[in-house]
């Protein structure tokens, strides 16, 4: 079977996958952390952004906030709570989740908030607002392309005494337009990213669509000594380079090609608005909350939240790797997000594609 298949059963298949058991993954006890294990703060400085998106769609009353990729809810749950006393208080949220344990889950984290459960995108009313999830792409199943002889393959996994390995698969004729590379080369590609960027922008009448995660553009991960790609898998804490082994037990996840998902985001009715790095996204979201912790004596909260904001925006923690894309639909250009006041120019995600479309090779 195509890779991308062995990993949505690894991962999602119900019940036995490994974010369908009902055991929890993310934080401490679980296999890895996230920004929303840092605490509460990552979900107030996005409920800060929605704040300003709610604005530059002119404040509408039907503003609603969905989420795709929850988990265990944490996060919307630091959303809601830091919107509590503002414009957005008792918004409309919905959480995108196939999942039944994952929805009985985030049930108990948001505690008695009114918010709506869809299994996928098809199942949405049309909305106003945010689509917005932290570490989605990364877990969308992928294939794994091997370059041989100037074409790229894909490849499969096939039984084995009793375990699972790779062989070559069919050539990918030009399915991402990636360019030619030495043989050997590993990279990942997600072919269910444009279909999930259509549905949600068929759905979305206007707003915007915010994702959090780790990854880089496209000609970074193609740089020579990525050789190897980047799937990871993550158990413990403890990472490894071994997705066929134990599956249902790890977290199986690559790094995003931010290109790549600009492309398909463009193709799917989106417009590129902002690109960066955890770190100078969150120097931008933070700078109002920065401003009140200025203005009154230090106190064990403040302390705590300056913590975090340290775990969060540290270049050696996730301030490098991580980074934030921000598209729009249906919203007029005008000022900017203060989470990408000091984003560089986007379209270069999108320019970058268009290099590899030039460029001589698989496509
Ligand atoms: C790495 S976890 C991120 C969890 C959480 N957002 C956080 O930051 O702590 C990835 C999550 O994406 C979810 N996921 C993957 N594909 C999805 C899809 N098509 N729709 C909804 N959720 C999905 C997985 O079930 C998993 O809960």
């Amino acid at each position: 079977m195509p890779f991308s298949r062995f990993m949505e059963i690894a991962l999602y298949n119900e019940p036995g996958g490994y974010y369908a058991d009902g055991v929890e993954r993310v934080g401490r006890s679980g296999d890895f952390f996230t920004s929303v294990s840092a605490g509460p703060l990552f979900g107030r400085l996005l409920a800060g952004q929605f704040l300003e998106m709610h604005e530059l769609l002119g404040g509408p009353r039907d503003f609603t906030i969905v989420e795709q990729g929850a988990n265990d809810g944490r996060l919307l749950a630091d959303v809601l709570a830091a919107l509590d006393g503002t414009a957005l208080e008792g918004c409309a949220a919905v959480v995108l989740e196939p999942l039944g344990v994952l929805r009985d889950r985030q049930a108990v984290a948001l505690d008695g908030r009114p918010v709506e459960w869809v299994e996928s995108p098809a199942l949405l009313r049309e909305f106003r607002g945010v689509h917005f999830s932290n570490e989605l792409f990364d877990a969308l199943p992928f294939e794994i392309l091997r370059s041989a002889g100037g074409q790229w393959r894909a490849l499969h996994v096939v039984e084995s005494e009793g375990g699972f390995e790779f062989e070559p698969g069919e050539e990918v004729l030009g399915a991402e337009l990636l360019p030619a590379r030495p043989d050997g080369f590993l990279a990942e590609v997600r072919p269910a990213q444009k279909a999930l960027l259509r549905g949600i922008s068929e759905k979305m009448a206007s707003g915007f669509l915010l994702a959090v995660d780790y990854g880089m553009s496209r000609r970074e991960l193609l740089a020579p000594h990525r050789v190897e790609g980047t799937f990871a898998c993550y158990s413990q804490h403890r990472r490894d380079a071994k997705p066929l082994e134990a599956p249902g037990t790890k977290d199986i996840t690559a790094h995003v090609d931010f290109s790549g998902l600009a492309r398909a985001a463009a193709g799917a009715g989106f417009e590129v608005r902002g690109f960066t790095d955890q770190h100078h996204f969150l120097v931008g979201a933070s700078a109002g909350l920065l401003r009140d912790l200025d203005g009154r004596p230090p106190d064990v909260e403040s302390a705590k939240l300056l913590r975090s904001l340290k775990t969060l925006m540290h270049p050696e923690t996730m301030g490098a790797q991580f980074k934030a894309l921000l598209l729009a639909k249906g919203v007029a250009t005008g000022p900017v997000l203060s989470g990408f006041q000091f984003a560089r120019e986007a379209a270069y995600l999108l320019d970058e594609a268009d290099d590899a479309l030039l460029s001589p090779g698989c496509g």
